[in-house]
């Protein structure tokens, strides 16, 4: 097939994958409101057109964090990417490399951060769900610092998981569990994740061949998913402030009030985020938050935002009306599901090029440009 967008990307990741692992990337929680509301929200905002602006192209690099980005996307958390697509956490850092964008590593992950840092010397993120067990949570700490991790994100928007009905119909409620349904699934898509050629099937061994290379992470990290602190406060991340010496972001912050406790606890930026629609259904999307929680926290602070991004366009929408970086979820996964490392260079790509345009055909000549005339280019309906 043709793959010239998102979209594409996302189709060509449905054909691929069993229907379980699809509608688990794919899904939010319970009736999906807040997922369809963060895409949604994007087209009811406006780019103004500006002609005749002596065309050149425009520079896409930005800062955030403290360090200069070439590009104002980078690739967000997504659990368990080694299981779409052998090495999958590997494939993504790669990609992301290879731009020079940051790749940020799930707490549930196949690979280790140890892992990735051979595979790459690009610039690491780590998010931390923060465990109940704290001595675990150090062994990820001095993980992170050994493996020269730049930016510690403490995702707080978790501390129940919501049902994700999409999952409870497919019978998905273990990754190591592997029920009748499962293994039917995984035969119908022979082509996942062992490469095997068509025609080939993958059995149940194949399946236990793949939790032994990663030497039982896969049963770690979804044991791991039972252990998030639930009694998680303002008080831990204090702590957490004093321990970690590099950057330290808050993920899953959707109100102006929350944004501004963040600020005051010293951390060095927030992710706007409702978790794509995987959490909190009925929240509002996070493009609709972004505005008043860039007013709360004043011009200087680090705000990332995602959800929802699919576009170049909702990109130059989410800068001009406050972020100063955008983090991808499903956009850059459907891409890895779809076609490994090239799958996610071509998610990059493709949104580079949607952004360039975009900014192009508005007259705006770079995203520092963008950023200091957004709210005359960004028009609310
Ligand atoms: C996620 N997300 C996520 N966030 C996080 O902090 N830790 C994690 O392990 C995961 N895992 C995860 C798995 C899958 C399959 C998805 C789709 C998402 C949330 C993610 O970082 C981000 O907030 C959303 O994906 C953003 O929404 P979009 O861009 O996917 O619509």
């Amino acid at each position: 097939m043709t793959i010239v967008n998102i979209d594409d990307l996302r189709l060509a990741a449905r054909r691929r994958l069993p229907k379980l692992f699809f509608d688990y990337i794919d899904g939010g929680s319970f009736a999906e409101e807040t997922y369809r509301r963060n895409r949604d929200d994007f087209s009811l905002l406006r780019l103004r057109q500006n002609v005749l602006n002596d065309y050149a192209e425009p520079d896409l690099s930005t800062e955030y964090l403290g360090r200069r980005h070439p590009l104002p996307f980078m690739l967000g958390p997504v659990g368990f990417l080694g299981l779409y697509t052998r090495n999958g956490e590997q494939k993504a850092a790669i990609a992301a490399h290879a731009a020079g964008i940051p790749f940020c590593l799930s707490t549930f992950s196949i690979a280790s951060l140890a892992d990735l840092r051979s595979a790459t010397d690009g610039a690491l993120h780590f998010q931390l769900y923060v465990l109940d067990d704290r001595t675990l949570c150090e062994e990820f700490l001095s993980a992170a610092e050994e493996a020269d991790v730049e930016a510690l994100y403490v995702t707080v928007d978790t501390a129940i998981t919501a049902i994700r009905e999409r999952d409870v119909r497919n019978g998905f409620r273990s990754l190591t569990h592997i029920t009748p349904r499962l293994f039917a699934s995984l035969c119908r898509k022979p082509a996942w994740l062992f490469d095997v050629g068509r025609g080939g099937m993958p059995s149940v061994r194949a399946v236990e061949h793949r939790t032994d290379f990663g030497r039982g992470a896969l049963e770690q990290a979804a044991n791991l998913s039972r252990r998030v602190d639930k009694k998680l406060a303002w008080k831990d991340i204090e702590a957490l402030r004093d321990r970690w010496k590099g950057k330290l972001v808050i993920k899953g912050i959707l109100s102006p009030e929350d944004a501004t406790k963040a600020q005051a606890v010293g951390v060095d930026g927030i992710v706007v985020s409702n978790h794509g629609g995987r959490q909190l259904d009925g929240a509002m999307s996070t493009i609709a938050a972004l505005p008043d929680i860039r007013s709360a926290v004043g011009p200087d602070f680090t705000l990332m935002l995602d959800g929802g991004v699919r576009r170049g366009s909702d990109i130059v929408k989410a800068i001009g009306l406050g972020a100063d970086g955008v983090m991808l979820g499903r956009a850059y996964t459907y891409g890895l599901a779809a076609a490994g490392q090239a799958g996610v260079d071509r998610a990059i790509e493709t949104l580079r090029r949607e952004i360039s345009i975009t900014l192009a055909l508005m007259g705006v000549g770079s995203i520092a440009d963008l950023k200091e005339r957004g709210s005359h280019l960004i028009l609310k309906q």
